[in-house]
């Protein structure tokens, strides 16, 4: 219904533009001002207007919020649907919180993770984060709830480490999801996968990690994604984004964006003012984020790849 009604899949609620990290990749890092952050009861509002299939909590830090649990009670409203995904670094995660988060209604805990290792430290900015997640990821694993998600995104500096960060998602018991560094959010081509050489190492390692697809879903993108973030980066970019139609981000002050690297504001009225004025106009090829690339798919393979399996299609 979404799909026909023109409304948002996928949204992608910007809950903070703090962080605790200062990524390379990234322009978020450290502390912003938060003091028109939306309130908890404010999200009710914008789930009745947009009411999306999917919800992505992230940021800046999710977790930095105190009222995290709140926003996300707010947002799930006890109902089935949406599918609510906590984007974050896990920084602030701790035994107590998952628990809690898992209650008021994430189905699906997305932790980045840049390398198998503490270089994950010197790129994240954060002394201690990777011996941080390497205690605690496999101990919550074990709680047996099969919702926890390493999310690497590839850049330069990992291409290499591919085969190494899916070896770990296995030693902790997780499923892994990868996606795909743009140079859109800071400027930066230093992490782009430019050479022969940095593409062979893509299609080599992505060639492995498909070789060890099983029926657990392990690894979380299909291979039509994997396919599709290939040609991104052998064609330095990939027409055809829908944002802010498909997809779309909410900021921590309650403004509409197309996507997160894209700064033209709405207010929630003027959502179709948006598609109009931004996605029937728009050229850019930028990224090939997780967001875009579950949703740059024609109707009929988005149903057989994501409700297929719900009705044994597949
Ligand atoms: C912006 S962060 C927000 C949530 C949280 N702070 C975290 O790092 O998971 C969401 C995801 O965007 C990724 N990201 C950051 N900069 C990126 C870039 N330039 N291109 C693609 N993905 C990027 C991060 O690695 C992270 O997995
Ligand atoms: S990628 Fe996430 S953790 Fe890193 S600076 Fe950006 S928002 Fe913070
Ligand atoms: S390709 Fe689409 S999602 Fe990516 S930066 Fe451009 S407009 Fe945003």
């Amino acid at each position: 219904m979404n799909w026909i009604a023109d409304r948002p899949l996928v949204v992608s609620f910007e809950v903070t533009d703090s962080c605790t990290c200062y990524c390379k990749h990234c322009d978020h890092g450290g502390p912003r001002d938060d003091s028109a952050n939306l309130r908890p009861k404010d999200y009710r509002r914008y789930m009745e207007a947009l009411r999306p299939c999917v919800v992505q909590v992230s940021g800046g830090e999710p977790l930095m919020r105190d009222d995290l649990t709140e926003i996300v009670q707010a947002i799930h409203c006890g109902g089935g649907l949406p599918y609510i995904i906590l984007v974050s670094n896990w920084s602030l995660m701790t035994p107590e919180r998952y628990l809690e988060l898992r209650a008021a209604g994430i189905d699906h805990f997305s932790v980045s993770l840049d390398f198998p290792d503490d270089r994950h430290d010197g790129f994240r900015g954060f002394p201690g984060l990777y011996s941080h997640l390497e205690g605690l990821i496999p101990e919550l694993a074990k709680l047996g709830h099969d919702d926890i998600v390493l999310n690497s995104c590839l850049t330069r500096e990992n291409v290499r480490e591919i085969g190494a960060i899916a070896d770990k998602a296995r030693e902790w018991g997780v499923n892994l999801c990868y996606s795909a560094y743009s140079a859109r959010r800071t400027g930066c081509r230093d992490y782009t996968l430019r050479s022969d050489d940095d593409l062979a190492m893509l299609n080599g390692g992505l060639d492995r990690v498909e070789a060890r697809r099983d029926c657990s879903n392990w690894i979380v993108n299909s291979t039509t994604t994997l396919d599709a973030t290939r040609r991104y980066f052998e064609r330095g970019g990939l027409p055809g984004c829908k944002a802010g139609q498909r997809f779309l981000v909410v900021t921590c002050n309650g403004m509409l964006q197309p996507c997160s690297m894209q700064f033209e504001r709405y207010r929630l009225e003027d959502r179709e003012k948006m598609i109009e004025e931004f996605t029937r106009r728009n050229q850019c090829d930028e990224c090939y984020v997780s967001i875009r690339s579950y949703l740059d798919k024609s109707f009929p393979r988005l149903l057989w790849e994501n409700v297929g399996g719900f009705f044994s299609l597949k």
